[in-house]
């Protein structure tokens, strides 16, 4: 004999759009009043609590460069070569040194038509001009060049000599770079040493960035970037890479991740790296929280089926509404003083406002930043309006993608044998990731007002939902087209 599920047994489980926030007095006068600070693990905090996803459509190094500038974070994802991910880490961490350790040069012998050419091609609005030693001889930018039109002309007769030039030391503090910058009005500050060798280049939009309050930034200033693994095959050489590339945070991602194999990963990385937090999931009860948890794992990541390109609920009938399932783990997961992540499902910035107020720390986001600037892959034009690709990580597409990584020939058997749990598909283009990111975080902080919240413990604390019915949710949701 075995126990057949009783009708009574069965709970009630909500996705965000079965609930709203009551409205509640508020102290907040301006919604730019609001702090949306968070710890996603200890001591790793960010000003925004948007993650973007790990998926090949969402995050890679321009992504998180982006994400961590507005405040936020990026996972880089797996899809690729272990090198070439922690690559794409080192790019992030590397985003926004102040100092550029080996800016790019040109001899003075060269013609303006090269450096034309270099500065194009490199994306920068200056070249040093340097010996065959090393020595510094000028500089020649887009200043230098703008009314020049002979091509044929050579560097050295357009350049700005050394002896006009301000010079850095080597080693220069960052306050001494402002205080010359700013004194003498300079883009770039050429650094040299005591032999005139250059030793580096700092140039104001570098400093303006790297003074930048809001960016999500390590103890050394540089931007803070995650990465994925998973569970099988190369994953700890993985890990290691990306910690030796200084890696914030590793997500370790899988779409079951109440299991012995996640569990049984989840120690061997926590044993082989200590000093970088680990995030792991997806789940979404409370016995997987606290199982993983146990484990070791430093944050949660709750999501079973709510992603827009997610089809596992409709192919194996498993997963969890996405607002019931951040409720539960987030109240297992304060208990044990660990955060969590709700990941996907988000259709808009209301969204966002309820998984806060349901218990989430931060929320991971995939679609609706897939189809910004930022996002890997080119736009495309369907009846004249643009989109970009976005797919899930377990469609078919990604996973012959995955299987190409080990190999090239794949047997034709081995695609038969795949049952996707995604699908591929496109968003409408969004333009830069900075403005989607701003429209939510400004619904977020007028969503946070609405509930009295000045800070997202405030929120979580005043945080009362009412449950709709259908006219409710159509009350609230279907509203003239625009
Ligand atoms: P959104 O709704 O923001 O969701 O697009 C992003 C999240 O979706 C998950 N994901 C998948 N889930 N099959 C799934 O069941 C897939 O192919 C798939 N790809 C991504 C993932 O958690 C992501 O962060």
């Amino acid at each position: 004999m075995f126990n057949l599920t009783s009708i009574e047994s069965i709970k009630t489980g909500l996705s965000y759009g079965d609930v709203l926030l009551i409205p509640r007095k508020t102290s907040i006068n301006s919604r730019r009043d609001v702090s949306t600070e968070t710890l996603i693990a200890k001591k790793l905090k960010l000003k925004v609590p948007i993650i973007s996803a790990n998926m090949d459509t969402v995050t890679e190094s321009t992504m998180a460069i982006s994400m961590a500038r507005q405040g936020g974070l990026g996972i880089i994802h797996r899809f690729m070569a272990i090198d070439r991910q922690a690559r794409e880490v080192e790019k992030v961490k590397r985003a926004e040194a102040y100092i550029i350790e080996k800016p790019y040069t040109i001899a003075k012998e060269a013609s303006l038509g090269q450096a034309k050419e270099d500065m194009r091609k490199l994306g920068v609005s200056g070249l040093l001009v340097a010996s065959s030693s090393g020595k510094l001889e000028g500089l020649i930018s887009r200043r230098d060049i703008r009314f020049k039109t002979d091509d044929e002309d050579r560097v050295s007769k357009i350049m700005t000599k050394k002896s006009d030039l301000i010079l850095g030391a080597e080693g220069i503090g960052i306050d001494d770079a402002i205080k010359l910058l700013d004194k003498n009005k300079l883009e770039k500050l050429p650094l040299v040493d005591k032999n005139g060798v250059i030793k580096g280049l700092i140039t104001a939009k570098d400093l303006e960035r790297f003074t930048n309050t809001a960016s999500a930034k390590d103890s050394r200033g540089r931007l803070l970037v995650g990465g994925a693994i998973g569970t099988k095959g190369d994953f700890v050489e993985r890990a290691l890479a990306l910690a030796d590339a200084s890696v914030d945070i590793l997500v370790l991602d899988v779409a079951h991740g109440h299991s012995d194999s996640v569990i049984r990963a989840i120690k061997r990385i926590k044993s082989e790296i200590d000093d970088v937090p680990l995030i792991a999931g997806n789940v979404a009860t409370k016995e997987a929280t606290e199982d993983l948890i146990d484990a070791g794992a430093d944050c949660i990541k709750v999501g079973i089926g709510p992603g827009a390109a997610c089809t596992t609920r409709l192919v194996t009938g498993s997963g969890m509404p996405q607002f019931s399932a951040v409720v539960d783990c987030a109240q297992i997961a304060q208990k044990r003083g660990i955060p969590i992540i709700a990941d996907g499902g988000i259709k808009n910035s209301g969204d966002v406002t309820k998984a806060l107020a349901g218990g989430a720390n931060a929320v991971m986001i995939g679609s609706l930043l897939a189809g910004t600037d930022e996002s890997p892959g080119y736009f495309l034009v369907r009846d004249g309006i643009k989109y970009k690709a976005y797919r899930g990580m377990a469609s078919l597409g990604a996973n012959i993608s995955r299987k190409q990584l080990d190999k090239m020939d794949i047997d034709p058997n081995e695609i038969l044998e795949i049952v996707p749990e995604g699908v591929e598909s496109s968003v409408p283009y969004r333009g830069a990731v900075s403005e989607v990111i701003s429209q939510i975080m400004g619904g977020v902080h007028s969503g946070m007002s609405y509930c009295g919240a000045g800070t997202l413990d405030e929120l979580r604390k005043n945080a009362k939902f009412i449950m709709l019915t259908t006219n409710g949710a159509a009350e609230s949701y279907q509203k003239l087209s625009r």
